[in-house]
């Protein structure tokens, strides 16, 4: 198996829940009350899975092989708390109660990755978009007034590309959930 950015064709790729028009709307109404100056492009908001980082063309046909007949669950998720990171300088958005079935899916989508050879972060997975980077911090201490309730239904595979001083993101797959 190939490592997985030992190629110049690698691609910046992550696995996320992508947020469809309404729920981008809500996300975005959301960032420009709090976020600020750095704040996340609308088009950018979304909530990371699994980064996968630099993937060579032959660990992507792997990755791709190993999800082919993957099917998420549908799920619903209430964004209803800020958070800040002082280290990363990010301000996102999160949830006080994750549902369960949300790591279940994060630890099924590093299950079949790592039959391909994937190491998955060792930092626990926490739910969380990122609104700001660069932030001053502190977050809000107000929680959101409306909490977003998200009924998420695609796992997205996501590229990141630079695009001057910043990266546009492009959805490369979906799979629905069933
Ligand atoms: P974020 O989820 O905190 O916003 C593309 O870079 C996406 O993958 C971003 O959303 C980014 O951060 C997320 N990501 C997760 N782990 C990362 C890492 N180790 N390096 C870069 N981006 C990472």
């Amino acid at each position: 198996m190939s490592s997985p950015g030992n190629d110049q064709n690698a691609r910046r790729l992550f696995l996320a829940l992508w947020p469809e028009d309404a729920e981008r709307q809500q996300l975005a109404a959301l960032a420009a009350r709090v976020a600020g100056r750095r704040r996340t492009p609308d088009a950018n908001l979304h909530l990371t899975l699994v980064f996968l980082g630099a993937t060579d063309p032959a660990r992507l046909t792997a990755y791709e092989a190993a999800l082919a007949d993957f099917t998420p669950p549908t799920l619903e998720l209430t964004l209803d708390r800020y958070g800040y990171w002082p280290q990363s300088r990010i301000l996102w958005l999160g949830s006080s109660h994750t549902p369960l079935e949300l790591y279940e899916l994060v630890a099924a989508l590093h299950q079949r990755l790592r039959g391909c050879g994937f190491v998955p972060e060792r930092r626990a997975f926490q739910v969380h978009i990122t609104l700001a980077r660069k932030h001053p911090g502190p977050a809000p201490v107000e929680p959101p007034v409306v909490p977003i309730h998200w009924r998420i239904n695609t796992v997205a595979l996501v590229e990141s590309l630079r695009q001057g001083a910043g990266s546009i993101y492009q959805v490369v797959r979906r799979w629905p959930a069933g």
